[in-house]
């Protein structure tokens, strides 16, 4: 089946390995197995249950200890209502291939992960694509939403907290995107791989699977959790969704690692501890972020309140891929361009990683500027 390239993650494949300061990178600095255990505590158990574990394909749908774990990660839902995937980038894909068929209407919320729109339209579906807007603080226009939506949309698809921009949408937000999914019967797919990452109040807001009854919430470990390296996600979603997305699973996957299955269950059990780590980091590096941001005149942000990256307009004659190009080859400094993710004229900034790399590349961007 053709499909469109896949910019984002092509880009990445072209310039990560020569970047000298990566400031592309969506993930809070990972951890590494020590530093897990640091976390955990009780390192000397958990190395022995490693060492006895036999390596036979394991739990088909994941480990009844790792969908305990994930289940509580939301508010009414329990281990039937979750699959475990290849990360949430397996799960986004299996949610499409159990629901889209050719010709049905998509709406995908942009800018977003390539994923959401490029998988259903490869399917022959008829994709719309809405944008979001810097002057609506990249929150979706409830009015201009409900007119797209129209009474034949099959599905919405969104990513909340979004990457790039680094909204949030507010519980009343979401409540209302539900009542215009529910007025052409749609299901929303929500990819929800940062959500756990609010930088103020609860870290979790409102996921869709808990908000609304065709609600699919796809997620991993890889940005909340710092353990992308696991390739684990999961899809959460009513009985009945989970098993039309079994179906479709039992080609593709069989059972994930089984000690990817050890080291998430692991983790997710110690989930306060290790998001407050994320968060204070993130908010470190959105201080630096913002503070260089108010000094240049030629570099304007709407505040990011979840997620781990900014979406940030410039002030230049290039268009945002030259920018990127000339900009890393002239100086190291590794940025992705806002044209991987539809909208030119802007930069997507992540802030969760090394702050003294964060800090340098953004004071040689300035002098290139
Ligand atoms: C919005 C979004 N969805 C999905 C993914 C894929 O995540 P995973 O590593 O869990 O496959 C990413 C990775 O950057 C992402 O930003």
């Amino acid at each position: 089946m053709r499909i469109e390239n896949f910019k984002v993650e092509e880009w990445f494949n072209k310039y990560e390995k020569d970047a000298v300061y990566d400031l592309a990178d969506t993930c809070v600095e990972s951890l590494s197995i020590n530093e897990l255990f640091e976390i955990t505590g009780n390192k000397e158990k958990s190395l022995e249950e490693i060492f006895n574990q036999k390596l036979n394909y394991g739990a088909i749908h994941g480990s009844q200890r790792l969908k305990n774990a994930i289940s509580s990660l939301y508010k009414n839902q329990n281990s039937e209502n979750i699959t475990v995937t290849h990360g949430a980038i397996g799960a986004n894909h299996l949610v499409m291939l159990s629901i889209v068929e050719f010709g049905d209407k998509v709406v995908s919320i942009v800018p977003t992960y390539q994923q959401h729109y490029s998988i259903p339209k490869s399917f022959g579906a008829n994709v719309e694509m809405f944008f979001l807007k810097e002057e609506e603080n990249w929150l979706p226009n409830l009015e201009n939403l409900e007119k797209i939506v129209g009474k034949d949309t099959k599905l919405i698809c969104l990513n909340n907290p979004n990457n790039p921009t680094g909204a949030v949408i507010p519980d009343e937000i979401l409540e209302k995107i539900v009542e215009i999914a529910k007025k052409s019967n749609a299901y929303i797919l929500c990819d929800e791989v940062y959500r756990g990452l609010n930088h103020e109040g609860n870290p979790f807001s409102a996921s869709i699977a808990d908000v609304y009854d065709k609600g699919i919430s796809t997620s991993s470990m890889s940005k909340v959790f710092s353990l992308a390296g696991l390739r684990l996600g999961w899809i959460c979603a009513n009985k009945k969704i989970i098993d039309i997305i079994n179906h479709q699973r039992e080609y593709n996957t069989i059972s994930m690692g089984i000690l990817d299955d050890y080291f998430a269950s692991l983790a997710i059990e110690n989930k306060d501890k290790i998001v407050k780590r994320n968060i204070e980091k993130i908010l470190t590096g959105k201080k630096i972020l913002l503070d260089w941001a108010k000094i240049n005149k030629k570099i304007h942000i709407i505040e990011p309140k979840g997620g781990t990256t900014a979406f940030v307009r410039y002030d230049s004659e290039l268009n945002s891929k030259q920018l990127c190009k000339e900009l890393q080859q002239q100086t190291g400094v590794m940025i992705l361009p806002g044209e991987t993710m539809e909208l030119d004229g802007y930069l997507r900034i992540g802030y969760g990683n090394n702050f003294e790399q964060l800090k340098k590349a953004l004071e040689i961007f300035t002098q290139w500027l």
